[in-house]
């Protein structure tokens, strides 16, 4: 099966490089432990985890870092932590649920969502929370404006500049900053794969990056990128930090060597290759003789085409949104994995209601060859679908695809009934 979705996009889990440099890496430290043993503010630190922390400071241009067991956690204390009293939550309405988990918990009681990646809206937010709240307004509380670097459903990029030109034009003196979730740009752009803050030179002007590293890294973890200040809070009033157990050296040695290889000309070329696919699939696909006829039928979109333009960065996440509000999404995600494509259907919540997709995901490892069979195949399943629609026309009824016949059959010879074995 050709892997369309997987989190391991530059390869490095699937080519077994990961695993042996970590096998090498805990074979060259002495006397490790599994656990941490204890969380930071006691025994759970160590010498080496406060070497990795400098390092990814260093690679990241920030002044300093801090590990934590994973992203979600990473963000429950971000969320918990930051936000005083009085201070106002803004955040992009695509935000991941681990940010929203987060924003729970927080004590700041003002939280207003802005339009997915719209200065426009952003701006008519953050003016109201200016007119409508003193403290704010007069400098002793603060914004913080919550977005992705790439989202990880629509696979676009945040424009970060626009929006931090925004706060500080609505907020000159500077009582309005930026948490950026870097999960699914780390790795993947950037000099080096160090993120959409590093490749737009923001390094000075975003006061928090959360860096989630099992995803294109292929290890494990999570990395906050902030001043000290910020990290001495999070050390100190992060829930999820104080009162858990800081990682374990497993985990900090998979850090260790999951950065290496961001350094190496390994990943420069895997980065490159994702670009190369994503331009390969948009050519083949945009030029297929059903091409034009399955967007009129609303078969197939993808918002990220809409205009001519190059989009700024070739991002791996790409979704096909299939037909609103049918199961179109589940019967192109059968067709995929009939034809030997692992793609993955998603729904509301995840998405916006009529927002159905398949999501892709591409990988420095899937060949062009693979590419251009997996645009034949979408292809023959517009065609499909579009016979279907003028069959039902004249007849009145609905046949169901073929693929998604074949799904529903194998799961009632292995009683499988939604999902689950009966
Ligand atoms: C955007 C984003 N943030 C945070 C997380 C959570 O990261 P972790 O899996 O390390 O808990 C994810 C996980 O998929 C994610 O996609």
């Amino acid at each position: 099966m050709t892997d369309l979705a997987s989190a391991d996009i530059l390869g490095l889990g699937t080519s077994g490089e990961m695993r042996r440099a970590f096998m090498d890496e805990l074979a060259r430290v002495p006397d490790w432990w599994v656990s941490a043993s204890g969380c930071r503010v006691t025994l759970g630190n160590s010498a080496y985890m406060e070497q990795l922390e400098h390092e990814m400071a260093a690679f990241h241009g920030s002044e300093m870092a801090l590990v934590a067991v994973n992203g979600g956690m990473a963000n429950g204390a971000i969320f918990t932590a930051i936000p005083r009293p009085g201070d106002a939550l803004v955040y992009d309405e695509s935000i991941h649920a681990s940010v929203h988990d987060g924003m729970q918990t927080s004590l700041a009681r003002c939280k207003k969502p802005f339009r997915h990646n719209d200065p426009d809206s952003l701006h008519e937010v953050l003016v109201d929370i200016r007119d409508a709240q003193l403290q704010i307004r007069s400098g002793q509380r603060c914004v913080l404006i919550a977005v992705e670097g790439i989202y990880s459903m629509d696979g676009d990029t945040c424009p970060l500049r626009e929006l931090v030109e925004v706060a500080s034009e609505v907020f000159p003196d500077g009582n309005c900053q930026f948490i950026i979730d870097e999960a699914h740009s780390h790795g993947v752009i950037g000099p080096k794969g160090a993120g959409l803050v590093s490749a737009l030179g923001l390094e000075k002007e975003i006061a928090i990056r959360m860096h989630t590293l099992p995803k294109a890294m292929a290890a494990g973890g999570a990395v906050i990128l902030c001043n000290e200040t910020v990290r001495s809070m999070l050390i100190n009033f992060g829930r999820n930090i104080m009162f858990s157990g800081a990682p374990g050296f497993p985990l900090l040695a998979a850090m260790k060597v999951g950065y290496e290889f961001l350094k190496s000309a390994r990943t420069e070329q895997a980065r490159a290759r994702i670009g190369h696919i994503g331009r390969l699939f948009r050519n083949k696909m945009t030029s297929h003789p059903v091409w034009e006829q399955a967007q009129d039928a609303r078969l197939l979109r993808v918002p990220l085409w809409d205009g001519d333009e190059e989009p700024p960065f070739w991002t791996p996440v790409l979704p096909l949104l299939t037909r609103p509000n049918t199961k179109h999404n589940l019967f192109l995600a059968f067709h995929l994995q009939m034809h030997g494509f692992i793609a993955y259907p998603v729904y509301f919540p995840v998405v916006p209601k009529s927002a159905e997709r398949v999501r892709l995901i591409f990988h420095s490892f899937n060949t062009d060859t693979e590419i251009e069979t997996l645009v034949a195949v979408i292809g023959a399943w517009a065609e499909e679908m579009l016979e279907i629609d003028q069959e039902k026309g004249a007849l009145g009824g609905i046949r169901l695809p073929v693929a998604a016949r074949q799904a529903y059959n194998m799961m009632a010879a292995t009683q499988i009934t939604n999902g689950h074995l009966a």
